[in-house]
């Protein structure tokens, strides 16, 4: 995705292949995830969390205090060190692993933490499956639904495209391993397989609906339309942005790889090729979400709200999981949509004594009576994040 929560800060680093963590099986397995916070608000915990955001801010009185962003697989978790700061300040960076004892309480709806002690980790601690976050399905499943799609393609050239593409073992690994976002929508280990197969499945049914559709370009557009990710983002250890991806974007990127596997194809015809290119420059849909040109024809315009709205509804329901544990029906400000969201179910349930809180409908800024305000933080518009 090109934008990113202003909290986080980018460490660009090189694409390194398939995440560490598939290489590493023999290590100590972590007792506390963020997902556990809810079953331990008001307590002091110690556990180990990835760095996924550093930033060193003042206090009213001049002295720095650490906002950090901590992951692990179940999820992320702000949290702030107020005291003894100067003497970690420079132990340890983003991607950095650390050991932390800390207070779990709740701030604004949302649970924080507050950190008396940490340490860095040597990679000797560290299992690397701990702190990724994995889709819950069945990788090979999800290949195989792909699979099975590209089988009923009825145009010869398109067929053969893609299953070039299945068929080279170094980008299917990476295809099957890469998040499809960096944080706003599916950003986890296999999330953009699991994008690409909804997306399918989305494409499949609406070509039905529209019988002008050509289905076997839309879904090539779908197949395509974020490959590029594979060398946009690295996932080693946190989910950042490579160089390239910094630079180029994943429609550039994507041009490149269409460009290099076509080498193989020489009879492959030149029209057809300038529409699927036309598909991947197109799919976010407007100028300032980075495509350079609007969608063009009818395959373009359905990628484009398909992929938009299988983004969009995966963001809410990771939303809601992250915040089943909380009472109200109403989330925390979502960044990514640009508003706060409301959980019918938990909204229709019975309701308790408590009336449901108001919805917080300001962006998140974290303050308390020790903390000075920042400027307010831009926020990344709707849909910017495909
Ligand atoms: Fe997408
Ligand atoms: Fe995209």
């Amino acid at each position: 995705m090109r934008l990113q929560p202003p909290s986080v800060i980018f460490q660009a680093t090189h694409y390194q292949g398939p995440p560490a963590f598939i290489l590493r099986q023999h290590s100590p397995m972590k007792d506390f995830y963020i997902g556990d916070c809810p079953r331990h608000e008001n307590k002091v915990v110690t556990s180990t969390f990835v760095v996924v955001g550093k930033q060193i801010k003042p206090k009213k009185t001049g002295e720095p205090y650490l906002a950090l962003t901590l992951g692990d697989r179940s999820g992320q978790l702000e949290a702030k060190m107020w005291d003894n700061v100067e003497e970690v300040l420079d132990i340890f960076e983003q991607d950095d692993f650390l050991k932390i004892k800390g207070l779990i309480n709740k701030y604004k709806n949302r649970f924080q933490l507050t950190i008396h002690k940490l340490r860095k980790l040597g990679e000797s601690e560290i299992d690397f499956a701990d702190y990724l976050p994995k889709t819950t399905k069945d990788v090979g499943e999800l290949w195989q639904t792909l699979v099975g799609f590209v089988a009923t393609f009825q145009n010869p050239h398109l067929k053969s495209l893609v299953q070039a593409f299945m068929d080279d073992p170094e980008l299917a690994s990476a295809y099957r391993n890469a998040p499809a976002a960096k944080t706003l929508h599916h950003a986890y280990i296999g999330g953009l397989l699991d994008h690409v197969v909804s997306l399918f499945r989305s494409c499949d049914l609406m070509s039905t609906n529209y019988p002008q559709i050509n289905r076997d370009l839309l879904l090539t557009g779908a197949f395509l339309h974020d490959i590029g990710k594979v060398h946009e983002l690295t996932y080693n250890r946190s989910f950042s942005y490579t160089t390239k991806g910094q630079l180029l974007g994943h429609m550039i990127i994507e041009l490149e790889m269409l460009q290099a596997k076509l080498a193989l194809f020489p009879g492959f015809p030149e029209d057809l090729k300038t529409l699927i290119e036309h598909l991947i420059i197109s799919h976010h849909g407007q100028y300032d979400f980075g495509s350079p040109k609007l969608p063009m024809f009818p395959e373009a315009l359905m990628l484009h709200y398909l992929d938009d709205l299988d983004s969009k509804m995966e963001a809410m329901r990771a939303t809601f999981e992250r915040e089943a544990g909380m009472d109200s029906p109403w989330t925390s400000y979502n960044p990514s949509l640009g508003r706060p969201l409301l959980n019918p179910a938990k909204f229709l349930a019975p309701k308790k004594a408590a009336p449901p809180q108001e919805p917080d409908l300001s962006p998140d800024l974290e303050l308390d009576a020790t903390e000075s305000v920042d400027p307010a933080p831009s926020i990344p518009a709707p849909n910017s994040g495909r």
